[in-house]
């Protein structure tokens, strides 16, 4: 910085000069060191003087280099923003085809991520901060400006965009976290109450069955209402039985007893469990199953448990007639299947080789007000027909505990598919054959 006492005056063109006292001894110099980067502007403006003002001071530019188009309407700038990328637009809110904060809005609709600094008429000064308020970087009043103001302004609503936007990342990191937490919390929570009630439950109901067992070889009795009445005691007894085996799995999911395992097999093994139930609907299974499939470290007992839970959720979803395809591969995991999986939990990652099993069917389909909850425990819509709800939260424990993951979408024109995504430890298989047939 020069002498004390100097005054300051500003040019046009961006440059400060500091007068010294002696009227004979100037020093200039640009204000702040001059960018190297050059940004590509596209200045929406329909006002021919106010193009020319702007484009000339965008070229007399002592801070930085700039390219730029100039579009006169809102109509051509969406033209202009599809064919190429520009760093920043310079954007009059006059213009003859959208006025106001509608055209800042309608532009940030369609491009989010391009930083925009708006130009406003004199004392429009309201209007500009509101601008910024509704998500422009900056505002600039048509008159009150000079070079170095609008560069510096076109430079710093680029600077702003980008912190804007590594915020925006870092707070959904933030809540995908957080989200991650509470699901965590939420299972560890029902698992602990799940083991703590089944085990309180576990011996007297194991009381009853037996009472009920020695009732009915002990007392041949010809009154039908009560032979009714124990059969149906035996019947609900199991029942309960049978809920409380699943909430003492949901408690003790973590301990996996892997080995290398041919998925094909227990995908058999599985529609085996469910045949009856399959053909009592008249549901025909379509099995498409790889060549070549690797097999891949499992805990048989449980992946059949999924393999069984997905297979009767689909059974369950159709009525008379309907398929089931069950299909198998090999492939790159992408980012549309990381997206798909609710909370996120899985530590796989886009590229990864991983397995997959797909059940897909021709059912009902799942309301999209419900996509969100049907993992969560104890969910069920089909609570009168004995559904409990806990099959996927279940699935899902299971296949996080084998480093994998689990989503369920809707298929056109109808249907649900059911993908399970597995790590694959085997190296590059390129499989891209299915054999069809049908059971
Ligand atoms: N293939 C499917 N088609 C339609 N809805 C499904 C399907 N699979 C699961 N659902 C929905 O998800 C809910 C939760 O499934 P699940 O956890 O297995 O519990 P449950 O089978 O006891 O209802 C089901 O009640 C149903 O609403
Ligand atoms: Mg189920």
């Amino acid at each position: 910085m020069l002498a004390i006492g100097a005054f300051v005056l500003l040019e046009g063109n961006g440059r400060i000069t500091f007068a010294t006292g002696k009227p004979w001894l100037f020093y200039s110099f640009t204000p702040m060191a001059k960018k190297s980067e050059k940004l590509n502007v596209l200045i929406v403006e329909d006002s021919p003087v106010d193009q020319k003002m702007i484009t000339g001071m965008l070229r007399n530019s002592g801070f930085g280099i700039f390219e730029f188009k100039i579009c006169s309407s809102l109509r051509d700038s969406f033209v202009q923003l599809k064919k190429e990328k520009f760093d920043v637009v310079l954007l009059d809110l006059n213009l003859k085809d959208s006025k106001g904060l509608d055209s800042l809005k309608r532009i940030k609709k369609k491009y989010p991520d391009v930083p925009i600094v708006v130009h406003t008429g004199a004392y429009e000064d309201a209007l500009g901060l509101k601008a910024v308020s509704f998500g422009a970087q900056d505002y600039l009043i048509k008159g009150k400006y000079q070079s170095y103001v609008l560069s510096k302004s076109l430079f710093y609503a680029v600077e702003r965009k980008k912190v804007e936007l590594e915020l925006q990342t870092t707070l959904q990191r933030l809540k995908d976290t957080q989200s991650q937490l509470i699901q965590v919390e939420k299972l560890n929570v029902v698992g602990e109450l799940a083991s703590g009630i089944a085990h309180e439950v576990k011996n007297p109901l194991a009381t009853i069955l037996s009472g009920v067992e020695l009732l009915k070889v002990r007392y041949h009795t010809e009154d039908k209402q009560l032979n009714a009445v124990l059969d149906a005691l035996k019947l609900s007894a199991q029942k309960a039985n049978h809920i409380i085996k699943d909430l003492l799995d949901f408690a003790s999911l973590s301990r996996l007893k892997t080995r290398n395992e041919d998925l094909h097999l227990i995908i058999e093994q599985s529609l085996l469990l469910t045949e009856h139930q399959c053909r009592k609907r008249g549901i025909v299974v379509i099995k498409r199953f790889a060549k070549n499939f690797p097999k891949i470290k499992v805990d048989r007992n449980r992946i059949e448990q999924v393999f069984v839970d997905l297979i009767l959720n689909a059974i369950l979803s159709m009525r008379d007639h309907g398929e089931l395809t069950i299909s198998t591969g090999v492939q790159r995991l992408s980012e549309n299947d990381l997206t798909k999986q609710p909370q996120k939990l899985s530590s796989l990652s886009m590229g990864d080789q991983v397995v997959v099993v797909d059940f897909d069917d021709t059912g009902t389909g799942i309301p999209a007000k419900h996509m969100d909850k049907i993992f969560d425990p104890f969910f069920t819509t089909r609570r009168s027909k004995g559904g409990v709800g806990l099959g996927l939260s279940v699935a899902r424990t299971i296949m996080l505990n084998h480093g994998g993951l689990i989503y369920l979408e809707n298929l056109f024109p109808k249907g649900t598919r059911a993908r399970l995504i597995f790590e694959s430890g085997s190296p590059a298989n390129p499989i891209r054959f299915f054999s069809t047939q049908r059971q």
